[in-house]
């Protein structure tokens, strides 16, 4: 019988905190066997704000998971988000070892540490992910993989996240408090990315924007690879908070009738379409046209979309990209809670003048119907991640930050003696 590997995702998100159980087979191909949601009320726009309540979140998350799964779960792939999360892109250079000047494994990994080292945090910030965008050969660019190739000269470019030491360490400590072991942090958007999108999309160039409850996700992939990535503090809680205030009612209501009228565009709701309010501390509720609650939802959608377009046009000014450029082509690809809002992806097609669709969970088998909303992606994403991490080469995986998180890991024990 065929070998099997059980990988498992945590994301940790502002509203909600998921476990997906996946069993992972030798091509790479993901059979989701277990999914566990619990309410998390230890984070904001994020980040933990409350260690006891975060770890409480996760133990019963990972326990819903394992009853469904009928597994034990000792590791997780963790996702990680927040404002505190960097971006940059850095160049390494090596001259080719051999005498032959066919080029190594080694080469390929000192010219990495050449582009980690050419970037080197300060102090308080640590490498979350190195990803290798781009090999250079002798001038010649686009080289996927080097490995085998002649050449005298080595180049690649790299894209390179950090995040704030201790907000990491929050993070993981929530998580070793739960009694699980941690494979690897993963970016929010690069685990989504993993579970919609496509390599088409990469290949032409895509925008992936994951808005959650309290961040919007930002993962931008040009020529196939990542090259931005930003966490912006807005997302669908600051759209519930607007209807709180907007209509006078209570959160919880608000919250409610967002997820059953709500839609990002007012032109959505048609002429004599009523909902019905509750009040503030009064019994008898309001019957009011459901255009309002939609008047109230749109702005914030457009200064969401702004916000986009304000990270676009740095993209394009970094990157030389011109605004009617083909390279983004595939367009944004919506995911995350908030891109259930109806009209969403249309406001965003002509906020930000690029095609936009929402996307969910793909490429798994399993349990589809458990997973199938655009709130899973990230957990999804985050056992795709892993397996594509066991399956593919050694030299990718030598680049993919597994040794930089080792690093934090150490940083970790010896600033809580292990946990
Ligand atoms: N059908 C729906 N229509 C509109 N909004 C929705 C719908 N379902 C969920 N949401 C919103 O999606 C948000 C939660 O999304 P998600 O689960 O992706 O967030 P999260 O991962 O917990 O947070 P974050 O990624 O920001 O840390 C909430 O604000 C919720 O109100
Ligand atoms: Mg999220």
């Amino acid at each position: 019988m065929a070998k099997k590997r059980t990988l498992v995702g945590l994301d940790i998100g502002t509203t909600k905190v998921c476990t997906v159980v996946g069993e992972v087979d030798e091509d790479g191909d993901v059979h989701v066997v277990g999914v566990g949601s619990a309410p998390s009320r230890g984070m904001r726009k994020g980040v933990v704000v409350d260690l006891d309540s975060t770890t409480r979140a996760i133990e019963e998350a990972v326990d819903r998971a394992e009853r469904m799964a009928g597994v034990k779960i000792q590791s997780v792939y963790v996702a990680v988000s927040g404002e505190h999360i960097g971006s940059a892109n850095s160049r390494g250079v090596v001259a080719v070892s051999r005498g032959d000047r066919e080029i190594g494994e080694g080469d390929v990994n000192r010219c990495i540490e050449a582009a980690r080292i050419a970037a080197l945090p300060s102090q308080e910030r640590e490498i979350v992910h190195l990803l290798p965008r781009n090999f250079i050969v002798d001038g010649q660019d686009g080289v996927r993989n080097p490995v085998g190739m002649y050449g005298n000269r080595l180049e690649v470019e790299t894209h390179i996240v950090t995040g704030t030491s201790t907000v990491l360490a929050n993070l993981l400590k929530c998580v070793q408090r739960a009694n699980l072991e941690v494979e690897e942090l993963v970016l929010e958007p690069l685990a989504s990315g993993e579970a919609v999108l496509t390599p088409a999309d990469r290949e032409l160039g895509v925008v992936l924007a994951d808005i959650g409850g309290g961040t919007t996700s930002l993962g931008i992939y040009l020529g196939g690879g990542l090259c931005y990535t930003a966490i912006l503090p807005v997302g669908g809680h600051h759209v519930t908070s607007d209807i709180a205030v907007g209509l006078r009612t209570p959160m919880a209501e608000a919250e409610k009738l967002k997820l059953r009228h709500g839609a990002a565009m007012a032109s959505v709701a048609a002429e004599g379409e009523l909902i019905e309010v509750v009040n503030i501390g009064d019994r008898q509720p309001r019957i009011l046209p459901r255009r309002i609650l939609c008047e109230i939802i749109e702005p914030r959608a457009r200064e969401i979309m702004d916000l986009i377009r304000n990270q676009l046009r740095l993209v394009r000014a970094q990157f030389r990209v011109g605004s009617s450029s083909p390279v983004m082509a595939a367009g944004v690809v919506l995911t995350g809670g908030t891109a259930l809002l109806p009209g969403l992806d249309e406001l965003a097609a002509g906020h930000l003048e690029m095609p936009a669709r929402v996307g969910q969970p793909d490429h798994v088998s399993g349990v589809v119907d458990a997973i199938g909303s655009p709130i899973y992606s990230t957990a999804v994403g985050l056992v795709l991640h892993g397996a594509r991490a066991h399956t593919k080469s050694r030299v990718a995986r030598a680049s993919n930050g597994v040794g930089m998180f080792g690093r934090l890991r150490i940083w970790l024990g010896d600033l809580f003696g292990g946990g």
